[in-house]
């Protein structure tokens, strides 16, 4: 695997691939790399001849008092992952040949990014879309692969390459989970162990808002109030946990047949974020009652 650090040795690399006629996948990541990283790797070498990862940890996705400093850099440990999962280029720059200090351009994807997470983070979806609308210029690549872990981040990013044509098709992957069903992610990491067996209810209450949504017979108020109230219970202090419309992330009502649930909530120190898709009353469900559950379908093109 090639590593490269600026961004003229990037595009040196890409162009020479291009001028053979072969097609370029890009994974971002902040690096710190686990098995539901390595699984949008593995999707892209099935979408493209070469695989580009960037590792960069964005400081401008960060909050005020939020973990930027302390975020798990293992540059080491990732490129022995990227090389033996098979990815051709690890872009890896430094802050400063990402932004000029002077910079004074940002991409904003106005009202879904101030929603949820966007609330508790305020600015973060502007630094999201800021580095991947840079990434997709610096590397310009035919696919891009995103994890549907991050729903809220997902629909950003389409509906910025929607608004500003950007010519990139954007695939979804599906969550890649640990045993307990609790999503893997770099900060799961800050969580002690008993805090870790906590965890896995998040994904709990999840599927069972989505059984009691496709059963039927409770508003959907109803459903988000128990399942913060479980939440709670358990430990956690939830952020927010609603029933949306997978397409635009807006609060869905009975109409809606693609929906998304998304939590968000604090274990001690750390904040965890989780999802699940699903289709309601779809023609002919198999499972007989009024939906079907499901993960890494929503890859519509951009
Ligand atoms: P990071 O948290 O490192 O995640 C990189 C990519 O991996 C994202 O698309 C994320 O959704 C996906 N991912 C993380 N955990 C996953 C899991 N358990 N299963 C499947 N996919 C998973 O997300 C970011 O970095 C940044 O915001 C970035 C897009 C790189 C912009 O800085």
């Amino acid at each position: 695997m090639h590593i490269v650090k600026t961004v003229s040795e990037l595009r040196d690399a890409v162009r020479a691939w291009r001028s053979s006629g072969q097609s370029v996948a890009l994974v971002p990541t902040m690096g710190n790399l686990h098995a539901g990283h390595l699984a949008l790797v593995n999707e892209a070498k099935k979408r493209a001849d070469r695989v580009v990862v960037s590792i960069f940890v964005n400081p401008t996705q960060f909050g005020v008092g939020e973990d930027f400093e302390t975020y798990p850099r293992t540059e080491h440990e990732d490129q022995q992952k990227l090389n033996a999962t098979g990815a051709d280029l690890l872009f890896q720059p430094a802050v400063s040949d990402v932004y000029t200090p002077d910079a004074k351009t940002l991409v904003s994807v106005t009202g879904l990014s101030e929603w949820y997470c966007g609330a508790s983070r305020p600015g973060h979806f502007d630094g999201v879309a800021t580095i991947v609308c840079k990434l997709f210029n610096m590397v310009q690549p035919d696919v891009a692969l995103f994890g549907l872990k991050d729903f809220q981040q997902l629909t950003v990013i389409r509906t910025m390459v929607r608004d500003l044509n950007i010519p990139v098709e954007i695939v979804g992957v599906a969550t890649v989970r640990e045993e307990s069903g609790l999503a893997m992610s770099s900060r799961n990491g800050y969580l002690t162990s008993e805090e870790k067996t906590i965890a896995a209810k998040l994904y709990q209450s999840l599927c069972a808002a989505r059984e009691a949504v496709l059963e039927g017979g409770q508003s959907y108020q109803e459903i988000e109030r128990k399942a913060l109230q479980f939440l709670q219970e358990s430990g956690f202090q939830p952020d927010y946990f609603v029933v949306c419309r997978a397409s635009d992330l807006k609060k869905a009502d009975e109409n809606d047949k693609e929906l998304v649930l998304l939590v968000a909530a604090k274990l001690g120190k750390t904040r965890l974020i989780d999802n699940v898709c699903f289709s309601r009353n779809p023609p002919q469900s198999p499972f007989g009652k009024g939906g079907s559950r499901r993960q890494g379908d929503l890859n519509a093109k951009s």
